[in-house]
């Protein structure tokens, strides 16, 4: 048997793990595991599928990245080329992608990715491949598992900024308004906002409305506390307004998101009078060695994916149904974004530590 294993989308703490996890299960097996490089790349001749071995997948389980490489710009359903004008075209190379699989005599695909790579992967299932999905990302919004790994070393990050801000912050007696990733999910926010005992949190399933956070920072400067930290989601939308968006989607890809940060900054600033800075923490929060939640998460992941191909369970996404993994269909995974549910505790939690969520 060999099987191929491929990272796509944006990178995300804990995709070694999984890699050294799914190499060393299938070694185990007595399989052999192609790495394809660049996502779908290395199916496309744009990259390569080169041999992994134990020796590959030594000493990374701790390693941020992905030593595979990746890209959130190879849907090879809608490959985007640049025309000799300049201009882009997007095509459909799917069948080639089907075809050099074959002809590398892969028995299955590990495809580990959020939910456009997860998308494909399902795609390309329905065209035929013997497909298993690993769902990652920094966001936690895939559906069907309750957490992905990458999320609690993000959220990690964002806290250690906020606690590091804060005295700054409180010897400035200055306003930090502090953007964190999550696209469309309020997670990260949310999450690091809590344990990094922010004062405001602005989350893109709660629209907010600008004079509430003010009114909190004026209130705060009532007791006498001249500093304030605001966590604010990428996604994060005025009531009634749309996010910010940095770069328009294109050809392949998705919009980019930021640049609400500024925004709330500027207008904390003039609505209070309070000098305010804004800190954007971007990529820094995909960054760095994985914590252990998200290794632990990553490694069990990867050997349950190969555990699935061995079952013959193609088309399905392994997930996280504490206490165990578990596999479900794929189409469960994508029949939607998950994002914070209003009703969710961590939601009261904040309100009922006096946090503000801007409505
Ligand atoms: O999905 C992960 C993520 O980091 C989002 O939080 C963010 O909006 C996006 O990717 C950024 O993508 P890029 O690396 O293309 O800037």
């Amino acid at each position: 048997m060999r099987i191929a294993i491929s990272t796509g989308g944006g990178d995300a703490p804990g995709l070694n793990a999984v890699i050294r996890a799914v190499v060393l299960s299938a070694l185990q097996r007595g399989w052999e595991v192609l790495g394809i490089q660049r996502g779908f790349g290395g199916l496309l001749g744009e990259a390569q599928a080169m041999p992994i071995t134990r020796d590959t997948v030594r000493g990374i389980t701790h390693q941020g990245g992905t030593i595979l490489g990746t890209t959130n710009r190879g849907n090879p359903f809608s490959w985007a080329m640049k025309r000799p004008d300049g201009t882009v075209e997007e095509w459909d190379r799917s069948d080639e992608v089907i075809e050099n699989f074959r002809r590398l005599g892969l028995g299955a695909l590990i495809i580990v990715g959020g939910d456009g790579t997860l998308r494909i992967g399902h795609q390309l299932f329905l065209k035929g491949m013997p497909l298993v999905g690993v769902p990652k990302t920094i966001d936690n919004d895939v559906r069907g598992t309750v957490i992905t790994f990458g999320f609690d070393t993000a959220v990690n990050t964002a806290t250690d900024a906020i606690d590091k801000l804060h005295s700054t912050a409180e010897s400035h007696q200055r306003v930090f308004v502090v953007e964190v990733m999550g696209r469309n999910a309020g997670w990260s926010a949310l999450n690091s906002g809590i344990a990094g005992t922010a004062d405001v949190i602005l989350i893109p399933e709660i629209p907010f409305d600008l004079e509430r956070v003010c009114e909190k920072i004026r209130a705060r400067e009532g007791m006498g506390r001249h500093f304030s930290i605001v966590v604010v989601a990428e996604g994060a939308k005025p009531r009634g307004g749309a996010e910010v968006i940095k770069e328009a989607a294109s050809a392949g890809r998705v919009a980019r998101l930021g640049g609400i940060g500024e925004r709330v900054a500027a207008d904390i600033e003039a609505r209070t009078g309070k000098e305010t800075r804004c800190v954007v923490l971007g990529h820094l929060q995909r960054g760095g060695s994985p914590t252990t939640f998200d290794r632990l998460l990553a490694l069990r992941f990867g050997a349950a994916a190969v555990r699935a191909v061995e079952a013959g369970q193609f088309g399905r996404m392994v997930a996280l149904d504490p206490p165990n993994i578990v596999t479900l269909p794929l189409e469960e995974a994508l029949s939607g974004h998950s994002g914070v549910p209003l009703d969710h505790d961590s939601v009261q939690t904040a309100r009922d530590l006096g946090i503000s969520l801007g409505d």
